[in-house]
C-alpha cells in the first residue's frame, strides 16, 4: 500500500518513516511512504501556500493552486489512491475506517494548516475528509500520522506473522483482555491462575470474560448494539445472577447495617 503525505512541513514525517512498527513495514516493502512538501508546488517566489481571506476575518487560508498542484503529482504516480483530506470537520476516525482504508491502493493524504483551505479544493480534488477527534490541533500532519499507523498494523505482514490485529481491541467489538508477562509477582500483585494453567480452554473463557467485564466498565456504549455471542450471553447471565445474590442478601434482616442503609 502506498501513502503519500502532502504538508508543508515534510520533516515531520521522518522520525515517523524511520522508527518502529513503520520502518519495518517500509523496509519489508508491505507499504511505501512519503511526505511531499507542497511549497514546491508554489509558483511564486516566497513559495507562499496560504493567503489572508477574502471578507476578512483572523487566520489565513490554504491557496488552492499550489494544493492542486500537489494532488496532482501525487496522482500521477499513484493514480488509484483516495485523496484524504485531515480535517476537524472530516468523518470520525474509527476501527472501521481504518480497515476500510487498508483495502485502498494507496492513500495520499492533505494536511491543512492554518484556517483550513479554500473551500474550490474540494470538487475534484479530495474523496474524503478525516477527522480523528472533536478537537482541533494545529495541522493535519499528526492525524495522518496515525491513520497512517492505524492502517498500516493491519496490512498482511505487517504484524510479523501473528494473528494479533484480528485480537485488537475494537476488532471484535470489544475491548481486549487483560495481559501479564513476567515477573510472576509485581508489587505484591500475582498473575491470575488459570493463565499458568495451560488450559487453553479455560484461558480462552478467562479472556473472553476480562474483554467483557473491562469493555461493560470503561466502554459501555460499545456493548449497546452488539450481538452477544452464546458464551458472552452465558457470561453476562452468571454476573447477573451473581448480583442479584448480592443484592438479595442485603434484604436479609440484619444485612447493610455497616454501610448505614434503610
Ligand atoms: N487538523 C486539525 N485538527 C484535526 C483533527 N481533529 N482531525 C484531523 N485533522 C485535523
Amino acid at each position: 500500500m502506498n501513502f503519500v503525505v502532502l504538508t508543508i512541513f515534510p520533516e515531520m514525517f521522518t522520525p515517523f518513516w524511520e522508527n518502529g512498527m513503520i520502518k519495518r513495514a517500509i523496509e519489508g516493502k508491505h507499504i511505501s511512504a512519503s511526505a511531499v512538501d507542497i511549497r514546491q508546488f508554489a509558483s511564486d517566489r516566497h513559495r507562499t501556500t496560504d493567503d489572508r481571506p477574502y471578507g476578512g476575518g483572523a487566520g489565513m487560508v490554504m491557496k488552492p493552486e499550489p494544493l492542486a498542484e500537489a494532488i496532482r503529482a501525487a496522482k500521477k504516480s499513484s493514480p488509484f489512491s483516495r485523496t484524504v483530506l485531515m480535517t476537524p470537520q472530516g468523518r470520525r476516525f474509527s476501527q472501521p475506517l481504518a480497515h476500510e482504508l487498508a483495502g485502498e491502493e494507496g492513500v495520499i493524504f492533505v494536511c491543512g494548516r492554518y484556517e483550513g483551505v479554500d473551500e474550490r479544493i474540494f470538487s475534484g480534488y479530495i474523496d474524503d475528509e478525516i477527522s480523528i477527534g472533536d478537537y482541533v490541533l494545529t495541522g493535519g500532519e499528526l492525524p495522518a500520522m496515525i491513520v497512517i499507523d492505524a492502517v498500516a498494523r493491519l496490512l498482511p505482514g505487517v504484524l510479523g506473522g501473528s494473528d494479533s490485529a484480528e485480537k485488537d481491541s475494537f476488532s471484535e467489538g470489544l475491548l481486549e483482555h487483560a495481559h501479564f508477562t513476567r515477573p510472576r509477582e509485581f508489587e505484591g500483585h500475582g498473575v491470575p491462575e488459570v493463565l499458568l494453567s495451560g488450559d487453553h480452554r479455560a484461558i480462552e473463557r478467562w479472556r473472553t470474560e476480562t474483554s467483557l467485564i473491562r469493555t461493560f466498565l470503561k466502554r459501555p456504549d460499545l456493548l449497546e448494539n452488539r450481538r452477544f455471542t452464546p458464551r458472552e450471553i452465558e457470561i453476562l447471565r452468571k454476573w447477573c445472577a451473581g448480583i442479584e445474590r448480592i443484592i438479595e442478601a442485603q434484604s436479609l434482616p440484619g444485612a447493610g447495617s455497616l454501610s448505614g442503609g434503610e
